[in-house]
């Protein structure tokens, strides 16, 4: 099991502009409750200890139909609450930019992966790699039920809803790697749907995108040339692709480049031959209700297989 982290996901901790837009909205609000809070309290026990009934003591005077204090207390809280509204709708027009350029990218979400595409041509799963301080407008779809796109340190949650593509900008102003997650229950494997962004330098970036845009090379050894006919003979291709060796896939994530990534399962296992292992095994092991079975393979098969994955660098 992955011990989640280093990516720090804080949104205390914001490294863009549209999320420190929301902390910042965030903190002010705090500070004015906690005013009002401790205000409220302080004025209630004072009178408690002021006010209290004394043996012997008359009747307190009665004090009603003052204006003045009338006045006071209802345009205190109407100027609080119009001051939080205003900056509310700051704060959404900060957050949520709307212009509406072509997508920089697009985050299909699935029960319980994210499938990621950029319009190079690279595809990928549950890793967004961004080029640091530039901000994507990022499309934000779902191929089943609804989920909720969610990085907190870099952008304000998206709903993805079938049918319905959302909008969001996305930007990272350190390099880094950040953490998100599905933000909403979307059945059994909700909290397995996690997700990692990294904020790259741009010639970085350009380095692993260009990686990712290659194909993948024939099997290098007898082991790994075995291990595709097993891909092949179980079916895997019809879910999984791998480019440059016939696999069209559609269904689970593009294999392509399976080990460029860290993790396995969006999150659920660290992305090592062993728990990769693990997982062709019986992946209901791990992630119960995933969507891909068990394929009861033999050792000598799971060997061969996993020489194959691993050349799919
Ligand atoms: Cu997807 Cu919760």
């Amino acid at each position: 099991m992955v011990v989640w982290g280093p990516g720090n996901e804080s949104p205390f901790e914001p490294s863009s502009p549209f999320a420190a837009a929301i902390t910042r909205m965030f903190d002010i609000t705090l500070v004015v409750c906690a005013i009002i809070g401790i205000g409220v309290t302080a004025v209630i026990a004072y009178s408690l200890a002021a006010f209290r009934a004394r043996r012997g003591a008359p009747e307190p005077s009665q004090h009603t139909g003052d204006k003045r204090i009338e006045i006071l207390w209802t345009a205190v809280p109407l100027a609080i609450v119009t001051w939080l509204f205003v900056l509310a709708v700051e704060t959404m027009a900060k957050s949520d930019p709307q212009v509406d350029p072509p997508a920089d990218l697009t985050v299909i979400a699935h029960q319980w992966w994210w499938e990621v595409r950029y319009p190079s041509g690279v595809v990928t799963a549950n890793e967004i790699h961004i080029p640091v301080g530039r901000s994507l407008y990022v499309r934000v779809e779902s191929a089943d039920v609804v989920h909720d796109f969610s990085v907190p340190q870099l952008t304000r949650r998206m709903d993805a809803v079938p049918g319905h593509p959302n909008h969001v900008w996305l930007r990272a102003d350190a390099p880094g790697t950040y953490g998100g997650a599905c933000f909403e229950f979307c059945g059994l494997q909700h909290a397995w749907m996690r997700l990692r962004v990294f904020a790259e330098p741009g010639a970085a970036f350009d380095v692993w995108q260009r990686a990712q845009l290659a194909a993948a090379a024939p099997p290098s050894g007898d082991a790994a040339a075995r291990g595709e006919r097993v891909f092949q003979a179980q079916a895997c291709g019809t879910c999984h692709a791998v480019e440059g060796r016939g696999f069209l896939g559609g269904v689970g994530p593009d294999l392509t480049h399976l080990v460029s990534r860290t993790t396995l399962g969006a999150g659920v296992a660290d992305d090592t031959p062993d728990q990769l292992r693990a997982w062709l095994q019986n992946p209901q092991d791990i992630k119960p209700g995933a969507h891909m079975p068990s394929f009861n393979l033999t050792q000598e098969q799971l060997g061969e297989l996993l020489a194959y994955l691993e050349e799919l660098r």
